[in-house]
């Protein structure tokens, strides 16, 4: 089964268990620094964050692999009247130069992790604008069996990676075996400087 038929079926398992997609809780506690603008919410899921970024005033594009994720982001924001552009995408196969003018105020990342995506999303944020990743990482406490150590984060590997950005919020969680970033871009990053 390919990635895009394997969350297919579980996007339209999930899209019967819930009313409305809720957004990450860190983020939602990070509401105060989202003042609106444009935000870019890379493999969306349903929506939970680009739904409650759109009501935050944010013009939101929303990209994912699942089709069905798409049209139930789409029908929500119809429905609601949001400002969201979806896209069916595979981030792995991101056309980067179709990329190269785009920025934005925010870009959010949950709970899916491709470190090729880091350099793209550094220099796709403006200077001022803000980057959000939580996923899993390789917690000493937690083995969240089932998921592969391919798609943890290393420890303090966020911290690491924007070591260069001011941090707003970071938290490694052991018991959950989450870590999340909340960062701002204090300078430019030129993609092409890193290839
Ligand atoms: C664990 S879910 C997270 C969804 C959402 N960000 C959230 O936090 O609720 C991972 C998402 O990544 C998407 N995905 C997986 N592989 C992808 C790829 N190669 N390109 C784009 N999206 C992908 C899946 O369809 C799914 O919606």
């Amino acid at each position: 089964m390919n990635s895009k038929h394997k969350w297919n079926t579980k996007h339209t398992d999930r899209m019967k268990e819930i009313e409305e997609p809720k957004p990450n809780t860190r983020l939602l506690y990070l509401s105060e620094y989202l003042s609106g603008g444009t935000a870019l919410d890379l493999a969306c899921g349903l929506g939970g964050n680009s739904l409650f970024l759109a009501r935050k005033n944010y013009q939101v594009q929303a990209i994912d692999i699942s089709d069905v994720a798409i049209n139930y982001i789409q029908e929500q924001a119809e429905k609601s009247n949001l400002n969201i552009q979806t896209q069916v995408s595979d981030l792995t196969e991101l056309n980067l130069l179709n990329w190269e003018k785009r920025s934005f105020d925010l870009v959010v990342i949950s709970y899916y992790l491709d470190r090729s995506l880091f350099p793209i999303v550094k220099s796709l944020i403006k200077v001022g604008g803000y980057l959000f990743i939580e996923t899993f990482y390789q917690s000493p406490q937690t083995k969240l069996e089932g998921i592969s150590d391919q798609y943890k984060l290393r420890p303090k590997e966020l911290l690491t990676e924007f070591n260069d950005w001011t941090i707003h919020y970071y938290e490694e969680n052991e018991l959950e075996g989450r870590q999340t970033i909340f960062c701002r871009a204090c300078h430019h990053s030129n993609f092409v400087d890193r290839i």
